[in-house]
């Protein structure tokens, strides 16, 4: 199937906190983004930058202020109730803490086993036979041993396999992880990120994957993958992992990359750490108009603080959001330097 199978256009999530003094968040601001079948996502972003306020948006878990949402090339405010619970299979959340989605007191078997019957026409032997494919897919292998586990008997990335599994019993079109891997053992985090790699490249879901860590998401999106760099709720610096990656345009992306910690002894010592005006996350009200890294960035000029800069296309494969990307300095990342 060609086209789009998720799209966010022109989103906006805006949060009010407190009863008598309203306060009011910009978690995302005017996004505009759209998975096709078989695509690789990585987002990312700091803390507070609006990634998992996007995330869930895109799963229809949180309601966005402004803005459409497609699944499947179809608006999903027009959609009948039937319509779209038929549709809310195909689209999973994978949570941050894979707790989650799991019952402590089920074992791995039922854990699996529930939503198999419950979602799809296959009984006795072939439940059994599903969660053996699921459980190999995933890693905790030989399922024989796993089945009367319960998911205490897990480490944490034997819990977020587990998780993945179960999302995966409805046979859904799209996976959408929220950092996955950040509640796990550092050496089981690129097996995660691996499983979620085969799932798209020989299963053909389309996988969105929500992180902090640029060096993470180059391991996931190297290869065809796409990348979208997040800052102040929105989208600075989106195209293909490749392109980003090795010519990264905005000073927010060029900024992520320097703070990433590199294996390489040599080139870390050249690495140049990254320079801010301010370390301050991004604050702006309702309706201002400006660049949300302006107040940090080495190069923001007048017009940063007063318009916003769109993102634009500067070839097929790379759209950037910054007035000046083609007059600030060039830069290297650390794994293009020679
Ligand atoms: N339910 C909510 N009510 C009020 N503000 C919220 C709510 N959810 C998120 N926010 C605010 O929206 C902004 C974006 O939050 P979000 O959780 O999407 O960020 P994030 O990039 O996922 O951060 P983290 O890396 O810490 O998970 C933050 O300022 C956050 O405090
Ligand atoms: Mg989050």
């Amino acid at each position: 199937m060609e086209g789009s199978v998720l799209e966010l256009e022109n989103v906006t999530k805006i949060f009010s906190r407190g009863y008598f003094k309203k306060r009011y968040v910009i978690a995302l601001e005017n996004i505009d983004l759209k998975i096709n079948k078989q695509d690789r996502w990585a987002i990312i972003g700091e803390s507070g930058m609006g990634k998992t306020t996007l995330a869930r948006i895109a799963c229809l878990l949180e309601t966005p202020t402004y803005g459409r949402i497609k699944w499947f090339g179809r608006d999903i405010s027009i959609l009948s109730k039937k319509e779209l619970s038929d549709l809310r299979t195909k689209v999973q959340y994978v949570h941050q803490d894979p707790y989650a989605s799991l019952h402590p007191s089920r074992n791995i078997y039922s854990t699996l086993a529930d939503p198999l019957r419950k979602n799809n026409s296959i009984r006795g032997k072939g439940i059994e036979k599903r969660i053996n494919e699921l459980l190999n897919l995933v890693g905790l292998t030989p399922p024989s041993y796993f089945l009367n586990k319960y998911p205490h008997h897990l480490s944490g990335g034997g819990r977020q396999r587990l998780a993945i599994a179960k999302a995966l019993t409805v046979n859904p079109e799209i996976l959408v992880a929220d950092e996955p891997i950040s509640m796990i053992d550092m050496s089981l985090r690129a097996i995660i990120i691996q499983i979620l790699k085969i799932l798209n490249k020989e299963l053909g879901l389309s996988i969105i994957l929500v992180l902090h860590d640029i060096g993470a998401a180059r391991f996931f999106a190297s290869d065809g993958g796409k990348i979208a760099i997040l800052y102040g709720g929105r989208i600075v610096e989106k195209g293909e992992s490749d392109e980003i990656i090795n010519n990264p345009l905005h000073p927010y992306t060029q900024t992520l990359i320097s703070a990433t910690p590199i294996s390489d002894p040599d080139l870390a010592q050249r690495k140049k750490l990254p320079e801010l005006k301010s370390y301050e996350p991004p604050k702006r009200e309702l309706g201002q108009r400006l660049c949300p890294f302006s107040h940090a960035c080495l190069y923001s000029q007048d017009i940063c603080f007063v318009e916003n800069p769109v993102l634009q296309k500067i070839n097929d494969k790379h759209e950037v959001a910054c007035f000046f990307w083609n007059k600030i300095p060039k830069w290297t990342p650390p794994w293009s330097m020679q």
